[in-house]
């Protein structure tokens, strides 16, 4: 048995950087002085990914689980909650075979930090790095995230039932 979801997310920069918001994505911290607006640390990978294990489970979105108004995840390391909707998959009998994520952003570059995304993924999910693809692009300087006001993140899971 398999089932497969999709997750997306959003996140706006903020006007100036914040030291103590560093931009986080797919839980590595990206040397860019540069924030995301966010109740939790902002990591718009995590959150599509969250968001595409719940579509497989069919257990709704993060923001039902993890609500912005708590205040247990002001600022939450966003690997956290992974770790609880992989959690939650895996008692329902459902673990990750893999996942493709797409990171919307005209900046920063994401390419130097692929390879090691990839594999931080991988560990988080209990997969093999070839089992894990993350891909980037630009929208070619079209529309907000063109602008460089924010990224976006899509990301498709395909689990397999465990037992
Ligand atoms: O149309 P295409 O996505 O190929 O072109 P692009 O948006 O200019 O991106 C060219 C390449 O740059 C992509 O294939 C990514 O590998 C990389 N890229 C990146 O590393 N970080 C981004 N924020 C956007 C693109
Ligand atoms: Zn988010």
């Amino acid at each position: 048995m398999f089932r497969i979801g999709h997750g997306f997310d959003v996140h706006r920069f903020s006007d100036s950087f914040d030291s103590n918001k560093p931009l986080i994505l797919g839980g590595l911290k990206i040397e860019e002085p540069k924030s995301l607006l966010a109740h939790s640390d902002g990591d718009v990978v995590l959150h599509a990914l969250c968001d595409a294990i719940l579509g497989a489970i069919g257990g709704g979105d993060i923001g039902q689980h993890f609500p912005d108004t708590d205040e247990e995840f002001a600022n939450v390391d966003s690997s956290l909650l992974l770790e609880q909707v992989l959690a939650s998959a895996s008692s329902k009998g459902w673990l990750p075979v893999n996942v493709d994520v797409t990171v919307i952003a005209q900046a920063p570059k994401i390419s130097p930090y692929r390879k090691a995304m990839r594999d931080q993924l991988a560990n988080y999910l209990g997969l093999k790095a070839s089992d894990v693809n993350v891909k980037a692009t630009t929208t070619e300087g079209l529309g907000s995230i063109g602008r460089e006001e924010g990224i976006a993140c899509h990301c498709v899971a395909l689990l397999s039932s465990s037992k």
